[in-house]
């Protein structure tokens, strides 16, 4: 196999306090890039920095909500002073949203979900690009989702917000190929994972996202996902650009 090409590159990876976001943080780290750990949570971006540190690995962690601006901009400085680039962007931080359908949601579930799953993405792609335009290289991987492909694996909001995903995935894809910047992302099925999802079991969405159920298959595990996260961030994905990879156990086969 090609080799990975990741050693002693600098790796920006948001979520990376928990689940599918940790589990790349620590594989990027063992194949050598130093990593940066974002995370709003301060007690999972200590221990992610901590496993990476025993290993022997490099890792900072920037601490905070990345829907605020300020923290968007601490992660890419962070990331350019402190760890001296910025070459790979996994924008993996997310949430879910209550399952609901479109009648159910009030404008501050739909306003929360797109801004933290959507916009925060865009906005911190938007502060990396220069970085990498400069050094006329970078990958972009996103955490997408099986709601980037199909209307029955979540609640209206987090479907169009993963849908938007996709499309910020594709748009970048063609937007930067001349400039050697590759964007792709991995559409994970159920993962187990911490991610949380505060339904109302006999709302309507809820019901209707649970009839589709069996269709799931087994769960991965969050170093599956981070598998493909690392495989497309590195020189072995060297002329993949555009894609959104279901890892899903052939759920979007079904
Ligand atoms: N677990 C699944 O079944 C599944 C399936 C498809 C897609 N995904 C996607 O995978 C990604 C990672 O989720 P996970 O399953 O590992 O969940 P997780 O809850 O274990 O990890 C998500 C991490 O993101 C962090 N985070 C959330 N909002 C943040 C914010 N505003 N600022 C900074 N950090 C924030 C959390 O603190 C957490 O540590 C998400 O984008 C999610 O939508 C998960």
């Amino acid at each position: 196999m090609a080799d990975s090409g990741l050693s002693a590159r600098t790796v920006v990876v948001t979520g990376a306090g928990s689940g599918i976001g940790r589990a790349a943080a620590l594989r990027f780290a063992q194949e050598g890039a130093k990593v940066l750990v974002a995370d709003l949570n301060a007690e999972g971006a200590k221990e992610t920095v901590a496993e990476i540190e025993k290993a022997g690995g490099t890792a900072v962690a920037v601490v905070g909500d990345l829907s605020l601006p300020e923290v968007v901009t601490e992660v890419v400085s962070t990331a350019v002073d402190t760890l001296g680039g910025l070459d790979v962007l996994v924008n993996n931080a997310g949430i879910m949203d209550r399952m609901s359908a479109a009648a159910d949601i009030d404008d501050a579930e739909w306003e929360r979900v797109l801004r933290i799953n959507l916009t925060a993405p865009f906005q911190l792609t938007r502060a990396a690009l220069p970085h990498m335009l400069k050094a006329g290289k970078g990958a972009i991987v996103f955490t997408a989702s099986e709601a980037s492909l199909r209307g029955s694996a979540a609640g209206t909001a987090y479907t169009v917000s993963k849908h938007g995903i996709a499309g910020l995935t594709k748009s970048l894809a063609v937007m930067y190929r001349d400039q050697g910047i590759r964007t792709n992302a991995i559409a994970p099925g159920g993962t187990a994972t911490a991610i949380k999802v505060d339904a109302q079991a006999d709302a309507h969405g809820p019901a209707v996202i649970g009839s589709y159920a069996k269709n799931i298959g087994r769960p991965a595990k969050p170093e599956e996902q981070a598998a493909a996260i690392v495989f497309l961030a590195s020189d072995a994905a060297s002329n993949i650009n555009g894609v959104i990879l279901p890892v899903d156990n052939g759920w979007s086969a079904v």
